[in-house]
């Protein structure tokens, strides 16, 4: 099914002490740039665990709107902003005197809010990247932007398989914070986890940022998998070979091996390939029934991140000498005019190979 799917709100949080974690929290002044469906959710996340929450939105309307109806109608409708929560279109005051700010705009705007944003940000001030994806033209990691645009930051990276419709309802969900220090890591797991929403921390910044890039392109390759009427045996195959190549990118680039298996790697993955909620397989399965790639992103009416992390990856794989065979035809797919059915087509008759390399042969 295509659109917007209607939940129930509420559905597991502990309504009778909503947000409120045993752990003993701290309590910080945090600000959430961007106020699209992710930056809603994880502001309403921020404010149940008894932070003191701005949201900014560059959009005055969007803030308008905020303000009088609670609710991001077009992004994340029937989740409802608890009144705590500021909401401002003002850069400066969202990030000045500020303990953590949150940086949830797409991807594509990463750069150009980093740009506005940097001198608002004190020196070491902690900014948590939770935008996925790779920018064409300089092949950077989302926190890589922020760090050149804001170098005095403390710059770190939330993700894992976290869809905002669930988390903005409480459903649990499970994520993983990257940052260069233990401390930043702990300060971020302290900041957002609460017993519906558990924070796993790591080092591996770089396994952690090209997972949430990649999956959005296998997710695009499940959807035209769906969109062609295959079968759970196609998509199986296409999640297992998908992660073989985001792991084999993503060593090259610096990146652990285990973070490809872990949240932000096969987990987001998971979910991003099989969820009616994630955009990328909406846009492939337009595509597999025959769209063109522009008539597909039209029709879903939001960004398609994985088109834009496509063009990358495939960049990035030349200038690693890592062979990535699904990114490739979806590129074709997406770029060269090439039918989803040929794509597939081509894959399954590539040349034989082995399942993975140093095998133990007798
Ligand atoms: N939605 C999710 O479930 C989810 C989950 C995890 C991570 N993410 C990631 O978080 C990022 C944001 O996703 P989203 O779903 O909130 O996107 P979205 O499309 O809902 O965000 C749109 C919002 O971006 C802001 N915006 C629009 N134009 C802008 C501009 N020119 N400059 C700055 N901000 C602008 C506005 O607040 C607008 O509402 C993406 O990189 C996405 O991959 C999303």
């Amino acid at each position: 099914m295509l659109g917007p799917v209607s939940l129930p709100v509420l559905v597991y949080g502990r309504q009778d002490r909503p947000g409120v974690f045993d752990g003993g929290i701290a309590l910080r002044k945090v600000s959430v740039i961007g106020a699209g469906g992710w930056g809603c959710a994880l502001a309403c996340v921020l404010c149940r665990n008894g932070h003191d929450v701005t949201l900014w939105s560059i959009l005055e309307d969007e803030v308008l709107a905020l303000r009088q109806n609670r609710v991001n109608q077009a992004k994340l409708p029937g989740v409802r902003l608890p009144e705590a929560i500021e909401i401002t279109s003002d850069l400066s005051a969202a990030c000045s005197g500020k303990d953590l700010l949150v940086f949830a705009v797409p991807s594509v705007f990463v750069r150009s809010t980093s740009k506005m944003a940097g001198k608002y940000v004190g020196d070491g001030q902690v900014i948590v990247n939770v935008a996925k994806g790779i920018e064409e033209n300089t092949l950077y990691t989302m926190t890589d932007i922020i760090s050149e645009e804001i170098p005095q930051a403390d710059v770190a990276v939330l993700s894992g398989p976290s869809h905002a419709e669930e988390v903005g309802r409480e459903i649990p969900t499970t994520v993983v914070a990257g940052a260069k220090s233990e401390v930043t890591a702990r300060l971020i797991q302290d900041t957002f986890m609460n017993d519906v929403f558990r924070v796993y921390i790591s080092s591996d910044m770089t396994g952690i940022e090209l997972g949430g890039a990649l999956k959005n392109i296998i997710a695009l390759a499940a959807g035209v998998i769906d969109g062609l009427g295959l079968g759970d045996n196609t998509k199986a195959a296409l999640m297992t070979r998908g992660i073989a190549e985001m792991a084999r990118l993503g060593l090259a680039a610096g990146g652990k091996l285990q973070t490809f298996a872990g949240l932000s790697g096969i987990g987001d993955l998971i979910v991003t390939c099989t969820s009616r909620h994630s955009r990328n397989h909406n846009a492939g399965e337009l595509i597999g029934r025959g769209y063109t790639m522009q008539q597909a992103m039209d029709e879903v009416k939001m960004v398609v991140e994985g088109v834009f992390s496509a063009k990358a990856a495939k960049k990035m794989a030349e200038k690693y000498g890592v062979s990535m065979p699904i990114v490739e035809e979806v590129n074709k797919v997406l770029f060269d005019g090439k039918t989803a059915k040929d794509a597939m087509n081509d894959l399954l008759t590539r040349e034989r190979k082995e399942e993975f390399s140093q095998m133990d042969w007798e």
